[in-house]
C-alpha cells in the first residue's frame, strides 16, 4: 500500500496502539489458548490494553519487539515479536478493522522478517487454534505449521 510506513513502535504510539490492542484482546479472550499466548509475553490473563501498549511501545528491548504500521500519520497496525534463543517469534499482529486485506499485516511481518534476517535468526510465529484469519495471513507469507503444541488442564 502506497504511503504505508512500517517502523519500530515508540512512546508516542502508545495511545493508538492501546486501541488496537484492546480490540485484539477482546478477540483473544474468545479464542482457546488466549491466556497461554499472553503468558509468552510474560503477562497475565488480566493484562490491561494500556499496560500491554506500554510494554509494546517501551522502545528497543532485548526481549520484546514492537512494530507499527502508520498511514497518514495514524497507527493502523501493530505487530509484537519476542526474542528467543535462535528465533524471533511473532506473537501478535493486529490491523484496524476498516483497513484489513490491504497488506498491512503482511508489511508488518516483512519488517520483522528483515529484523530476523539482520540478526541471523529464524522468523517464527504463533497463532491461536481458532484464529483462521491470522493463520491465513502467515500462510500467505510462506509460513507453514511445523508443530502443534497441545496442553491439558489438571
Ligand atoms: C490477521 C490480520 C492481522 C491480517 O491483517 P491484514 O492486513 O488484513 O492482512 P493482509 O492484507 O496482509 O493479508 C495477506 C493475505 O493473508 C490472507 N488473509 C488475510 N486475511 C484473511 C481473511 N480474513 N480470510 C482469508 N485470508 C486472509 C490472504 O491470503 C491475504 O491476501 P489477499 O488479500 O491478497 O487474499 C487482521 O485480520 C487482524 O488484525 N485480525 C485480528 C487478529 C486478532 O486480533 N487476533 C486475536 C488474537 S492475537
Amino acid at each position: 500500500m502506497a504511503d504505508l510506513e512500517v517502523r519500530p513502535s515508540s512512546d508516542a504510539d502508545i495511545e493508538r496502539v492501546e486501541l488496537l490492542i484492546a480490540d485484539g484482546l477482546a478477540r483473544l479472550h474468545t479464542l482457546r489458548g488466549g491466556g497461554a499466548l499472553l503468558e509468552t509475553l510474560g503477562v497475565g490473563d488480566d493484562a490491561s490494553p494500556a499496560a500491554l501498549a506500554r510494554a509494546v511501545c517501551a522502545g528497543p528491548r532485548d526481549d520484546v519487539l514492537g512494530y507499527v504500521a502508520v498511514l497518514e500519520a495514524a497507527v493502523v497496525g501493530v505487530a509484537v515479536a519476542v526474542r528467543e534463543p535462535r528465533c524471533l517469534t511473532v506473537v501478535g499482529v493486529h490491523v484496524a478493522r476498516s483497513l484489513r486485506r490491504r497488506r498491512i499485516g503482511s508489511a508488518l511481518i516483512d519488517a520483522l522478517g528483515g529484523v530476523a534476517s539482520t540478526e541471523g535468526v529464524r522468523l517464527e510465529a504463533v497463532a491461536l487454534p481458532g484464529d483462521q484469519t491470522t493463520k491465513s495471513m502467515f500462510e500467505a507469507a510462506g509460513f507453514r505449521a511445523r508443530l502443534l503444541r497441545l496442553s491439558v488442564e489438571r
